[in-house]
């Protein structure tokens, strides 16, 4: 059997990208593997939040990921720091992480850009800790979005690195996976880039009709085709793509069509998008809200989950000390 593990940082509500890029695929995998998601609550200290905030983002991430279908009696459901092991194996593999090829990362280099008074360590060796996260369940499968494809690329290397410098083929080697096979890319409503947590872009699961109604008729469009069949710039491609996801193909097709003759109105589109997108994340909304507010239920999860991840967790690290060379007196 193989193992499928994913996750998600605690730094915001879940948003249309997270499902579609990676959730999904890990509700449809989740019978046939063994299978593990957690709550990637030491990532979300890169940013430094709010001591106040940091359990209730947990609390909320977790909801959301329960409400999505992931069956805690059928996969392994916890939260990264329930699971300390984690760190142990993040300490052993950074030794064998190169400074250059961490600080290349593109995810890296986009954060010196976006928050230059905080380029603190962990954000540096991210993809460690993401490697570490992985390797710890000795994973095949790893349901992500585009944006992962690098980290899961290093892990890879760090599997690989750790295989050949102690001659043994303990770790496999895992794969960025997703049904399509290509891997996906969401992209906002602001007409350039991913659909993002930190990019205000977003569309999500937990947001009120009246939000997502204000949020998609203000999305970026232009001025409307001048030339028939013309390709459609950026902004307008991304439209079609979430609406791709949302609404039946027969509506795709007759707003494509009306694009192609250039008698498309982006107002009658945007509410049939938001129409569609309302209708999509009614049922996860009520779902989620509910869960929320199920204390009994959420501790039981997290403790069910932190119990079953730990006992792998230990075999892996033990298996990897020893391997290192580690021995008791
Ligand atoms: P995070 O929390 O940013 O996103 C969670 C998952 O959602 C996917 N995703 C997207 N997919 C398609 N289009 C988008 N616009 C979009 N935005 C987000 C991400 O690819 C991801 O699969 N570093 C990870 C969390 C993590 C992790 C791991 C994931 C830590 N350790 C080990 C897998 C395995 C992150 O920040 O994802």
């Amino acid at each position: 059997m193989q193992t499928v593990l994913s996750g998600i940082r605690s730094t915001g509500n879940l948003h249309l990208g997270n499902y579609f890029g990676a959730l999904t695929n890990f509700v449809k995998m989740q019978h046939e593997n063994n299978s593990y998601f957690f709550v990637a609550d030491y990532h979300s200290l890169t940013t430094h939040p709010n001591p106040k905030d940091l359990h209730n983002n947990v609390r909320k991430v977790l909801s959301e990921y329960l409400a999505c279908g992931i069956d805690p009696d059928v996969a392994t459901i916890y939260i990264q720091s329930d699971v300390p092991e984690v760190t142990e194996l993040y300490l052993l593999l950074s030794m064998n992480a190169y400074v250059g090829e961490l600080e290349r990362t593109t995810t890296f280099k986009e954060k010196i850009r976006k928050q230059p008074e905080n380029i603190n360590a962990g954000l540096l060796t991210y993809a460690v800790l993401m490697a570490a996260d992985i390797l710890l369940h000795n994973a095949h499968k790893v349901p992500v979005g585009k944006d992962q494809e690098q980290h899961l690329e290093m892990t890879r290397k760090f599997a690989r690195r750790f295989n050949k410098m102690y001659k043994t083929d303990f770790f496999n080697i895992p794969k960025a996976y997703n049904f399509g096979n290509e891997l996906v890319k969401v992209p906002g409503l602001d007409g350039s880039g991913k659909m993002g947590k930190s990019e205000g872009n977003g569309i999500y699961l937990a947001d009120d009709p009246k939000v997502i109604k204000k949020k998609i008729m203000r999305a970026v469009t232009d001025s409307g085709p001048t030339e028939q069949n013309s390709e459609k710039p950026e902004a307008i491609k991304n439209l079609f793509t979430l609406m791709k996801l949302v609404s039946k193909p027969d509506v795709v097709q007759f707003f494509d069509g009306k694009y192609n003759s250039c008698e498309i109105r982006y107002g009658d589109m945007k509410k049939q998008l938001a129409e569609d997108v309302i209708n999509f994340t009614t049922p996860f909304r009520e779902k989620i809200n509910e869960i929320y507010n199920n204390d009994v239920y959420l501790r039981k999860v997290a403790e069910q989950g932190a119990e079953k991840a730990r006992i792998n967790a230990r075999k892996t690290l033990s298996s990897v000390r020893e391997i290192m060379g580690f021995k008791k007196f």
